[in-house]
């Protein structure tokens, strides 16, 4: 389980989290959403451990999340940025072999496949189209073994096609794992989630 409990956080005199609690179970898929703004990427990086609460905690499986060292995070959650940028010209084979193998999921082929990345493989990240780096940004996340998974706009950028193939990714990995994902209404994908969280 991820526990955020009683979470406050502020950016300067801006409180994006005031005393914000919410749980996300191992076996759900829930939705993150809200405004422009409301502080959805904050809570990623919150849960992920680069930001740290200004009170209350963040656990996951009983662990304290600012208390950990990156390695031992890295196990607990893997998370897909909104952005990521890619700016070495690494192929894709080359971006996805960087998640060492004994950290990888044992469905990393099959991510891989439903990504659409086995014609990509041996493209350079750079001359990607945006579409096309998301996805290799959503594969990065996925091929890592973690308890959570933690998607900031998995969908954002992809064709209809591609959304429909995450999202059986995505259920599928929950059957095992516990997901987040922030997706915007009119992404139509929230219908499929097990549960919503809305930020204001
Ligand atoms: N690096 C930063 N430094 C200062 N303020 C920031 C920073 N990143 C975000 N903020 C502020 O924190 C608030 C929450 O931002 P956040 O990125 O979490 O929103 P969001 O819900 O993810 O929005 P979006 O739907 O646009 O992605 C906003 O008011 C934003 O201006
Ligand atoms: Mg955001």
């Amino acid at each position: 389980m991820i526990d955020i409990k009683r979470v406050t956080f502020s950016r300067g005199a801006n409180v994006i989290l005031d005393d914000f609690s919410a749980q996300i179970l191992n076996g759900e898929a829930v939705l993150l959403s809200g405004s422009n703004g409301a502080g959805k990427s904050t809570l990623i990086q919150l849960i992920g451990g680069f930001l740290t609460p200004d009170s209350g905690s963040i656990e996951i499986i009983g662990n304290d999340i600012s208390q950990l060292k990156a390695k031992d995070q890295a196990q607990l959650r893997s998370i897909a940025p909104q952005r990521r940028i890619f700016d070495l010209a690494f192929t894709v084979v080359q971006t996805l072999n960087f998640v060492p193998k004994k950290r990888r999921s044992l469905r990393t082929h099959q991510i891989i496949e439903e990504l659409g990345l086995v014609d990509l493989l041996d493209k350079k990240v750079t001359e990607l189209s945006i579409g096309q780096q998301q996805r290799v940004s959503l594969a990065l996340a996925l091929i890592q073994e973690a308890d959570f998974y933690l998607l900031d706009e998995p969908f954002a950028g992809q064709d209809a096609a591609s959304q429909v193939r995450t999202i059986n990714l995505i259920n599928e990995i929950k059957n095992e794992k516990g997901v987040l994902v922030v997706s915007h209404n009119s992404d139509n994908t929230h219908s499929w989630f097990d549960r919503e969280i809305v930020l204001n």
